[in-house]
């Protein structure tokens, strides 16, 4: 058990970003979950480590370079900057941010592969690939493209179908053609390095069974296993952007063998730093071999995207463990983000970087604490609803939290000379003191939204307080100074309290409030303080502006692509920022399957329908019957599969939608001569429609 003289040595990582592309708000669930997670253990009084880095290697870089006529070097080091802009403006605070493509990582990913190698886990095997000879290199699948062999869709990658989804090899593709030039590509042999990860099957089930994974993640890994373990290809041909393996010439590792060595990469530069000699393996300051050696006593902690469980839970831990290292304590992954409840798009404007958040929206900490609102331990997707993210900030941030200062501070700053008189004993105060334990607990579990929900709840208690004492009205009484001094203080311990709270979410906000309040900054253990009287704060001025829905509008215009805009290649498969990208290059591409033309549109004639009669069907378990006038001479007659949600007799007289040009069905209890439309999803319905005032039956929908 750690204690404040001997704190935890933790050492926390986020996956490394491609440096071929911009940083986006999907990006930025996993850094902003992170930092959350170290900024609360380090106001813990814990020893942590943050570290991240480009991740620099592979094909699309190499080819992006090539593209812009600039070298790799030169590409990596303007994204390097771009990159650190936006953590750091998000307030992502690492304590190293480096590069793949360092020193460091070099020899650690050689000296690695050789101990792997001694260890008796590396072979080679002659094997087949499309190669491209215009280019003359090597493909891989993602960058051969043809025509799917499903549906027929021109353009398709090399391993999956945008249109229709199916999944198959690259040599299926109907006219295959390079990505890169535009050649056929031909088969052709060569050698490649393996891991052999099938060897290493017991010792990963060994791991996995020892608690470092989430339930559903682990239970991957037994699906993973069922299917049986392959060994792992780690080596490509020249040419590459990347490391050379040892004593094979022309022979490069993958990018995914040194994209994870580059954690070890980043602290081991953060080590150096650390120490005045700059040289890491002295024993004070920060020592490397104490949290990489296979002995670590230290905590190693990983959060990922649950895309790239596969590399962190398999080839990850076991090449640590074939190299004579330490294994992660834990890995932390995480869903994907959608946006309105879909998947992030260029064509509805709502795949945003995070530069362009930024330049719309302005405060980075409006972000991370919606996302804070909306993050569990789980593996599921959170959604960013852009409406509900202007009603949560206004209503929490603006209308709760910061009310509480807005309210009070004024009458001490103005009346008292910002002096305060805290009462010795206020229930409210005590209550939200009480609380300290269940939100550290939910903040150390990952469980940010209950921690949120909890802290709201106290704010609601402090804006109780204050509205029941109206200080506003005290003001304007002769003789309440004293007590009008009592309750603002009061209420002002209550803000400093929630403060301190929220602080591993707004860290920025935070400060400014320290500052206001005139105290040093706020460490866990500072809820067992209190201010105290006679204690000054400063002058109280405008913390945090309301968003307003006219900036989100102006951020998705902004982001609006046109659909036929040309798509670009996309990155290395199985990764966080495909899964975006992917998306891009699918929206541009599959454009025309996704949407309907206005002409399509109008062929469905939507109506006004007045809901005469409805009753139940006898023998049905789902249907009601409807009769719906839509101005014709008779009613028409629908059954519709919503008695679950519907008292018949509730339904009549009520006007609703309904599609009036279906074909009319002959169903088991009569013909159904249309259908009325209705919204569900796993939160609910069926809901039927209803118009507005003012509609009549027959009155067309378009
Ligand atoms: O999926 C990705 O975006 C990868 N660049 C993540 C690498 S994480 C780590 F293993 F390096
Ligand atoms: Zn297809």
């Amino acid at each position: 058990m750690a204690t404040a003289n001997n704190p935890r040595k933790i050492l926390v990582t986020s996956a490394l970003p491609y440096a071929n592309g911009s940083i986006h708000l999907g990006h930025l669930v996993e850094y902003i979950q992170t930092d959350i997670w170290v900024r609360f253990h380090k106001m813990q009084g814990h020893q942590v480590h943050y570290v991240c880095a480009d991740d620099t290697h592979g094909t699309p870089i190499m080819l992006r370079a090539e593209k812009e006529g600039i070298t790799p070097e030169t590409l990596i080091a303007n994204v390097h900057k771009e990159h650190s802009a936006d953590f750091s403006e998000f307030l992502v605070q690492f304590d190293n941010y480096y590069s793949t493509n360092a020193p460091e990582n070099k020899e650690l990913s050689q000296s690695i592969y050789k101990k792997l190698k001694a260890a008796g886990k590396i072979s080679t095997k002659t094997i087949e690939q499309f190669y491209d000879p215009v280019k003359n290199m090597f493909l891989p699948d993602r960058f051969i493209k043809g025509e799917c062999p499903k549906c027929h869709a021109k353009d398709q990658y090399g391993d999956s179908c945008e249109v229709c989804g199916a999944t198959y090899n690259p040599t299926e593709l109907i006219n295959a053609y390079s990505a890169v030039s535009g050649a056929a590509p031909v088969r052709k042999e060569t050698e490649h390095y393996f891991f052999k990860l099938s060897e290493c099957e017991q010792f990963l089930k060994d791991w996995t069974r020892s608690g470092t994974l989430q339930g559903e993640a682990a239970n991957k890994m037994g699906e993973w296993f069922e299917n049986g373990l392959n060994d792992w290809d780690i080596s490509r041909d020249a040419p590459y952007f990347g490391f050379e393996i040892p004593d094979a010439p022309g022979k490069y590792f993958y990018v995914w063998l040194d994209a994870p060595i580059g954690y070890m990469a980043s602290f081991k530069k953060l080590c150096a730093e650390n120490h005045p000699s700059g040289d890491e393996n002295q024993k004070s300051g920060l020592n490397f071999d104490e949290y990489w050696a296979k002995d670590s006593q230290t905590e190693l902690y990983h959060f990922i995207g649950k895309d790239i469980l596969y590399f962190h839970a398999l080839f990850w831990p076991a090449t640590l463990e074939f190299s004579g290292h330490r294994k992660p304590t834990q890995i932390f992954a995480h869903g994907f983000l959608t946006v309105n409840g879909e998947k992030m798009s260029k064509s509805r404007g709502t795949f945003v970087t995070a530069r362009s958040y930024l330049d719309h929206i302005k405060n980075p900490e409006y972000l991370r604490y919606y996302y804070a609102a909306k993050l569990n331990s789980t593996m599921e997707d959170i959604d960013l609803n852009l409406e509900d993210f202007v009603a949560r900030v206004n209503s929490d941030l603006v209308g709760k939290y910061i009310n509480i200062a807005s309210r009070t501070a004024g009458f001490i700053n103005k009346r008292f000379e910002g002096q305060l008189n805290p009462s010795a004993n206020n229930t409210v105060v005590s209550e939200i003191k009480a609380s300290a334990n269940v939100i550290a607990e939910s903040y150390t579990a990952r469980e940010y939204g209950k921690a949120l929900r909890e802290i709201m709840r106290l704010a609601d208690l402090a804006n109780g307080f204050v509205a029941d004492k109206a200080p506003w009205v005290m003001a304007k009484q002769e003789g309440q100074d004293a007590v009008l001094q009592e309750v603002c203080s009061d209420a002002l311990e209550m803000f400093r309290l929630l403060t301190l709270y929220l602080k591993p979410v707004l860290p920025k906000l935070a400060g400014e409030i320290e500052q206001f309040l005139n105290i040093a900054p706020l460490s866990w253990d500072a809820v067992a303080t209190s201010l105290l009287s006679q204690h000054r704060i400063n002058a109280y001025e405008h913390l945090i502006t309301r968003v307003d829905g006219k900036q989100i509008e102006a951020m998705t215009e902004a982001n609006k692509e046109n659909l036929q805009a040309t798509p670009t290649l996309t990155p290395a498969p199985h990764s966080q920022q495909r899964h975006a990208e992917h998306q891009q290059a699918a929206s541009a591409e599959a454009a025309e399957a996704e949407y309907i033309s206005i002409d399509d549109f109008t062929k469905v004639d939507l109506r006004i329908a007045k809901i005469v009669n409805a009753e139940h069907v006898e023998g049905a378990e789902k249907l009601l019957k409807l009769s719906l006038d839509i101005g014709e001479d008779k009613p028409r007659q629908v059954f519709a599969g919503i008695k679950s949600a519907y008292d018949p007799a509730t339904l009549i007289g009520r006007l609703t939608v309904m599609v009036a040009n279906l074909a009319p069905r002959k169903m088991k209890f009569g013909m159904s001569e249309g259908m009325v439309l209705a919204a569900s999803d796993e939160r609910g319905g069926p809901f039927i429609l209803s118009p507005d005032v003012g509609a009549a039956a027959g009155m067309k929908v378009k």
